[in-house]
């Protein structure tokens, strides 16, 4: 095996804020910098030390800034700049770094950019973003935006549509424009000036178009396809990424997680191979999309744990030869993995552990989305007038117009909508969870007055102490970090269990996935004559494992 190159952010553990549902510090319901700053002292308790802020640039909020207006202003609702570095120096005090989210595949078409390329047909900025006139009165091509209705959106002025694979308030920049790319390449340059260590690579595998904008073929009874087919992972955007690395992120040493849906397992080397890969971690996403049919239909596939631990095994094995994961069980854009993958009744407890040891000491940096640590589960939304996000509306919209029943979309939602991700962090059992004096912008999960920071802090045993336990042992044991991976009981759907070696020193991970009680022959003497270091249970299993039990086994390396 090649050697890996030791890396701060390889040991690193990382955690990642939505600021919008952290923490409100002013009572207008709205999480904020300020209430970020507040809590840093609880995130260096946890003992994370890499912390990914979503976007807080300034943004009308249309895909809660994912849109961005300004990538030099921070949104009025978040704070300012002052608010700004002092949370970089807060942090930097307490040992953690922050990324930022970098949105460069499109902006918003409130910026300054697209408000002078939509003046007009001659604009000098006509050509930073994708204008095409219409297919005999109809839309250039037929491809669909990944948030539902077409990519393209009419321009009344000009006669012309505009693309934006998200929503028509998100238009996409034209990355064949030079200047396009020299104008994102001094922002990245601008905002590690400031001393941030890089960033989250927002949608960057859909900044290449298929060339000659093809008119798709859509699935039965459909108008559209999705844009993906023409925009995701497309021949030639490594020219761009190469560039982009070259230009911006490698003169500075900006880590870089890659968000990339569509890059095939093949393509680890060139998306983040230590010399020639273009970005320090990946981002891989089969794992939480198992549930799911492709093609944005929202129709639910059959799955199970074996397929999950089979999605991220995949990776796990070529990373041990190139690149290096991003691990992450949940985020943003996806619902509470103990909901998904566990049981987040009787066995919440459990099973959010379980989840836990087995994601965390894989290879790669893991992430902690926030909630995640506390084991918050999904939330009873109960209407369609709960949900928030732009994606969720638009698909509720689109489908109950198509005839499928509500009752069906909203189940979808409860399962899959971005929202579950999005509740207000729970801090304690006081009003709305201790995040905001006001009204939450949405809804907080009613199990707050028991799930919640404070009473995590209080119990020893809790689902945070766990993580912290997690931490701790990664942070004693190299080999947790840049041992190889081996995965061990391949065949077995109710056991998830791997081996991580590194200089003659082994751990092995072993989960239950169940609720159940499982025996497997091989099981006492595979842990024969290691020193179980950390377990959800507190006695040792014999020969067989407990519903969601979770052990990390240890065997030194001789002397
Ligand atoms: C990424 C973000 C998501 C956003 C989209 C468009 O997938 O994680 O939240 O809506 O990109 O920027
Ligand atoms: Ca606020």
């Amino acid at each position: 095996m090649r050697e890996q190159k030791r890396q701060w952010w390889k040991e690193s553990v990382a955690y990642q804020i939505y600021p919008r549902s952290f923490q409100d510090s002013n009572g207008d319901g709205i999480g904020d910098l300020r209430g970020i700053t507040e809590r840093l002292d609880y995130l260096q308790y946890l003992g994370i030390d890499l912390l990914w802020l979503s976007p807080v640039y300034d943004s009308p909020n249309d895909d809660n800034g994912y849109d961005i207006r300004d990538y030099h202003g921070i949104l009025d609702e978040y704070g300012t700049m002052e608010d700004m570095d002092e949370l970089l120096e807060e942090a930097r005090k307490r040992g953690i770094r922050l990324v930022m989210d970098l949105v460069a595949n499109h902006t918003s078409d409130e910026h300054a950019w697209f408000i002078e390329s939509r003046s007009s047909k001659d604009s000098p900025k006509r050509d930073w973003y994708i204008w095409r006139p219409g297919n005999e009165g109809a839309e250039p091509t037929n491809w669909e935006c990944a948030f539902g209705g077409s990519a393209w959106e009419y321009d009344e002025n000009s006669g012309e549509y505009y693309l934006h694979c998200f929503s028509k308030k998100q238009p996409d920049l034209n990355w064949e424009n030079e200047e396009v790319r020299q104008a994102l390449y001094s922002m990245i340059h601008w905002w590690m000036d400031k001393g941030i260590a890089g960033f989250r690579v927002d949608a960057i595998t859909y900044i290449k178009k298929n060339p000659a904008f093809p008119q798709l073929a859509a699935a039965d009874g459909r108008r559209y396809a999705p844009v993906e087919q023409a925009s995701l992972n497309q021949e030639g955007i490594l020219d761009f990424l190469r560039e982009l690395k070259q230009e911006a992120l490698e003169p500075r040493g900006a880590i870089t997680v890659a968000e990339a849906p569509g890059v095939p397992l093949e393509q680890i080397r060139d998306f983040v191979d230590e010399t020639d890969g273009v970005f320090t971690m990946l981002f891989q996403f089969s794992h939480v999309d198992l549930d799911i049919k492709p093609g944005g239909k929202a129709e639910f596939t059959d799955w199970d744990m074996k397929k999950f631990k089979e999605a991220l095994s995949l990776w796990q094995r070529e990373s041990n030869r190139h690149g290096w994961m991003g691990l992450f069980l949940e985020n943003h854009d996806h619902v509470r993995s103990v909901s998904k993958f566990g049981d987040d009744g009787q066995y919440r407890d459990l099973s959010a552990k379980m989840l836990a040891a087995y994601y965390f000491l894989m290879r790669g940096t893991p992430f902690i989305y926030q909630g995640q640590e506390i084991g918050m589960t999904n939330c009873p939304f109960d209407s369609i007038d709960e949900y928030r996000d732009i994606s969720s509306l638009n698909l509720y919209r689109e489908e109950t117009a198509k005839g499928r029943p509500a009752s069906e979309i909203l189940d979808y939602l409860g399962k899959r909508s971005r929202d579950q991700g999005r509740t207000p962090m729970q801090w304690n059992a006081d009003r709305e969870a201790g995040f905001t004096s006001g009204t939450p912008w949405i809804k907080v999960n009613p199990n707050y007055t028991e799930i919640n920071v404070e009473n995590n802090m209080r119990d020893e045993h809790s689902v945070l102490q766990f993580y912290r336990k997690l931490i701790a042992l990664r942070r004693q044991y190299s080999a947790l970090v840049y041992g190889f991976y081996e995965e061990l009981c391949e065949d077995s759907a109710d056991i998830g269990m791997y081996r991580r070696i590194h200089e003659g020193e082994t751990f092995i991970v072993v989960c239950n996935f169940t609720a159940d009680r499982v025996e497997w022959a091989g099981l006492t003497e595979t842990l024969a004559g290691g020193e179980r270091v950390l377990s959800n249970y507190e006695t040792e299993a014999q020969g067989s494992l407990r519903p969601y039990e979770a052990a990390v086994y240890r065997w030194a390396a001789a002397t």
